[in-house]
């Protein structure tokens, strides 16, 4: 469920006609809808309750920090996964106390900053990494409270690029190896051990795959007390799927919920969650103006001035985005490729798609597209950042600006020896 919806013959963000956006701001532009980001997080957080729970949204989805502040304006908390989105969750008004920080390579540096700061939790992924941690922390006189990411060996069944809890994959402590290591870090006097973190993967249609890994985390929590090893928090991570299609029908945040609620049962511990994509997927749309119909080698294509740099998830993933008009059109369907300008063969965004015949100057809009859209998007082909617009009700904002050229070129510079 969104607040984008055609009114009047033209689709709207909340209160907002997007073709009004386009003429202030030019295309393409990203586009969040507030109402949207609240009533998602809303929806998960609530079907938790009554756990006793932090809801650390993944910055690495959307990271905008206006996006940020909506949602840390409602208790949420941040999962991070680098220096600059512990810096972004904090510009926002996330308080460190409700910051994770995940990822397989975190540096010195990065540790550094966040134990300055004074992180709630380090997900821990390997042993050499729990090291260096310990290190850094005894040279600032602090203690680590750490979670070890386990990796439970279970296929997600999403996409292999984002499935992220199999063996072979480079996330996390292998099961096996898991007791040697809480036992390992025991022993480290700038550690402190507090419970136990797992992410499976990302845009997870099945409930199957969850209520697994969830349910090796329980056994393995057992164990860990029963060893003498305080388990006080459960990280599950993130990974619920989102529809893209019409026909989608991922697990519903409830379904996901009573899974947690069933297998944790009885478990006296804090549970954290990471959404990223169900929070801010759906909540954010890419508008993009057709540039050229072009008749070529018996096809029709549209091409827009949005490109693969700009949304890189159909080129990388063979990722499925709806892509609608703007204007409400009766014109008669046909089949085109829709495509970008780039100066790669993979910048397509459809193939042989079903769309109203348009013309140059028509808007159309990406649906979907608010998680790992611009937090993906590159400059390449020297293709400027694209603005991003968050709307609330009847008004909207400029929550990122396009660089001018100059500006851009700016931050170059050509050494005195070539001068
Ligand atoms: N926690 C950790 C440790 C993660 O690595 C991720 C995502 C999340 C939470 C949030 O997962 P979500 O709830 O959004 O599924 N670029 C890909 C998705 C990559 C996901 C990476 N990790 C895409 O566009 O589909």
């Amino acid at each position: 469920m969104d607040y984008f919806n055609y009114k009047k013959g033209g689709l709207y963000a909340e209160n907002v006609p997007l073709a009004e956006i386009a003429d202030a701001v030019g295309t393409p532009f990203y586009c969040y809808s507030s109402a949207t980001l609240e009533r998602h997080y809303a929806v998960f957080s609530e079907s938790l309750a009554p756990l006793d729970r932090l809801v650390c949204y993944a910055v690495k989805a959307n990271s905008n920090i206006a996006v940020i502040k909506i949602l840390a304006k409602l208790g949420a908390g941040a999962d991070v996964v680098s220096e600059g989105e512990i810096r972004r969750a904090l510009a926002a008004g996330v308080p460190a106390k409700k910051i994770v920080f995940s990822g397989v390579g975190k540096t010195a540096a990065e540790m550094g900053f966040a134990l300055k700061t004074g992180i709630y939790q380090f997900n821990v992924e390997s042993e050499p990494e729990l090291f260096a941690l310990n290190e850094v922390a005894e040279s600032l006189g602090k203690k680590a409270p750490i979670a070890f990411r386990v990796n439970p060996d279970i296929d997600s069944g999403s996409h292999k690029k984002i499935s992220t809890g199999r063996k072979e994959d480079k996330f996390g402590i292998a099961f096996a190896d898991v007791q040697n290591i809480y036992d390992k870090a025991k022993k480290l006097k700038n550690i402190e051990v507090k419970g136990i973190s797992t992410h499976i993967g990302s845009q997870i249609m099945d409930i199957a795959p969850f209520a697994r890994a969830f349910a090796k985390i329980r056994e393995l929590a057992e164990e860990l007390k029963a060893h003498g090893t305080n388990i006080e928090r459960i990280d599950l991570g993130g990974g619920l799927g989102i529809p893209y299609y019409g026909s989608d029908n991922p697990p519903s945040p409830r379904d996901y919920a009573d899974v947690v609620k069933k297998v944790m049962h009885g478990l006296d511990c804090k549970f954290i969650f990471e959404p990223g994509r169900l929070i801010a997927g759906n909540s954010g749309i890419l508008v993009s103006k057709l540039v050229y119909v072009k008749n070529s080698g018996g096809r029709i294509f549209y091409i827009l001035d949005a490109g693969m740099n700009d949304l890189i998830r159909p080129s990388f993933y063979d990722a499925y985005h709806e892509i609608i008009s703007v204007k409400k059109s009766t014109a008669k369907k046909q089949l085109v490729d829709i495509v970008g300008p780039v100066c790669e063969t993979g910048d397509v965004f459809a193939i042989q798609r079903e769309m109203p015949a348009m013309k140059p100057g028509d808007l159309v809009a990406f649906r979907s597209a608010g998680a790992y859209g611009a937090t993906m998007s590159s400059t390449y082909n020297s293709r400027p950042l694209i603005p991003e617009i968050l709307v609330q009700g009847g008004k909207f904002a400029v929550i990122r600006k396009k660089l001018t050229y100059d500006e851009i070129l700016a931050s170059e510079k050509i050494p005195g020896w070539l001068k």
